[in-house]
């Protein structure tokens, strides 16, 4: 079988919490057998997704719920207080291990070497494979949740723009200026010389996401790697992004992994849905199958508080989504908040089994019936 485009298996990230710290419990051991200290908590504990070429798989989950880490853990783009302990990536059939042995005072240094400097739409990391920087650099486009403070104040939009084909082409300053204001174009932005000379505190938040999406297209990514990207944009602006990367998709067939926390924004979009739940995701399937046949009751719960005009009251998900650092995993995390519940679940977590097209987490999933979008827009 052929390999996926992209591929994370078995992601294990730690973060720091100062409860643990104060309590005083032990850290969690790496995959190279290092003992993090007391205060570190393992919070993704063995997460795996992939995306063929030309596909698009949307994260979906509510907030706190583990979806960028799940994102950029594979890229080693994690703010301080969270680092990957272990774990394989492979891209376009290359392997390597984002998890990076530091010292805690050579982990802040570095964050804060990669905080001062952005480049837009590019991944800004320190890797010790030098063919996975490559890939990164050259083959793989980013946009994150926040469009504008993703680039850096002090230097022009257009200078910004270039700078990956700069590091990563032999391409001169006239031709990257070129496909610069190309990629502008692309993304229905003007063609100008202005626009270049620019800062981010002259663009909208929409006009910020999509001069982000023109500067990760310079490149001719095969994959995008999307966080949020509908995030604090108005209705217009949102809708003219997603449809962008609808276009980018149809034209280009680029895969994507985007993260939402709105099951129906991705719905036009997706290929696959994968459901995120308390750091763990709970189910994938083909994103027909995740709105009309749920085979998790979270999933199920998700849907159903989709609102739609066929229907005047919300289904309501009793409980709230527990805190990472919080959970145990010697049962089903969602068992708290699931009317299904048994002993089974609270005692043993839920390996991930097929049913019909779904790969699920629950133990009863091959016997319970679950509302999905059709049933909900009847009653
Ligand atoms: N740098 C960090 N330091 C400490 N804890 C962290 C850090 N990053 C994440 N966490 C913990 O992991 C949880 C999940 O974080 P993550 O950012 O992946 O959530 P998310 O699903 O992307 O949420 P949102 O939809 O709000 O962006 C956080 O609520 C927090 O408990
Ligand atoms: S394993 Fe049990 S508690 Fe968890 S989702 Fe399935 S039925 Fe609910
Ligand atoms: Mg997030």
């Amino acid at each position: 079988m052929p390999k996926p485009l992209f591929e994370v298996k078995n992601l294990r990230i730690a973060v720091a919490d100062d409860h643990r710290l104060v309590r005083g419990d032990p850290g969690p051991t790496t995959e190279d057998g290092e003992v993090l200290p007391s205060g570190w908590v393992e919070v993704l504990v063995g997460v795996s997704y992939s995306v063929d070429e030309g596909e698009v798989l949307a994260l979906v989950g509510e907030s706190a719920s583990g979806k960028s880490l799940m994102l950029m853990g594979p890229f080693a783009l994690l703010s301080s207080g969270s680092r990957v302990i272990g774990g394989t990536v492979q891209y376009r059939g290359h392997e390597y291990k984002p998890f990076y042995p530091f010292s805690d005072d050579e982990s802040i240094a570095y964050q804060k070497e990669r905080d001062q400097r952005r480049i837009a739409g590019t991944a800004v990391a320190m890797y010790t494979d030098e063919v996975f920087a490559e890939l990164v650099g050259t083959d793989i486009g980013f946009l994150f949740q926040n469009p504008i403070g993703s680039w850096t104040p002090d230097i022009p939009i257009g200078e910004q723009s270039g700078e990956s084909l700069e590091m990563h082409t032999d391409l001169s300053e006239e031709e990257i200026q070129t496909r610069v204001l190309d990629a502008l174009g692309e993304v229905d932005l003007p063609k100008s010389g202005r626009l270049l000379r620019a800062f981010r505190h002259e663009l909208s938040r929409g006009m910020a996401q999509r001069a982000m999406l023109a500067a990760a297209l310079t490149k001719a990514p095969h994959l995008m790697i999307a966080d949020e990207p509908l995030n604090g944009l108005d209705a217009p602006s949102a809708a003219s992004i997603l449809e962008l990367l609808k276009d980018m998709r149809d034209r280009r067939g680029m895969a994507m992994v985007l993260v939402s926390h709105d099951l129906a924004a991705v719905a036009g979009i997706a290929d696959r849905v994968a459901v995120v739940y308390g750091g763990q995701i709970v189910e994938t399937a083909p994103v027909v199958d995740i709105y009309h046949r749920p085979k998790h009751p979270y999933t199920s719960g998700l849907i159903g508080s989709i609102p739609s005009a066929n229907r005047s009251r919300l289904r309501h998900m009793k409980g709230e989504a527990p805190n990472l650092v919080d959970i145990s995993h010697s049962g089903c995390s969602f068992a708290p908040r699931c009317p299904f519940a048994t002993d089974i679940c609270r005692e043993v977590d839920p390996p991930p089994t097929f049913v019909e097209t779904s790969e699920v987490r629950c133990h009863h999933a091959a016997k319970i019936e679950l509302p999905g979008i059709d049933r909900r827009n009847q009653s």
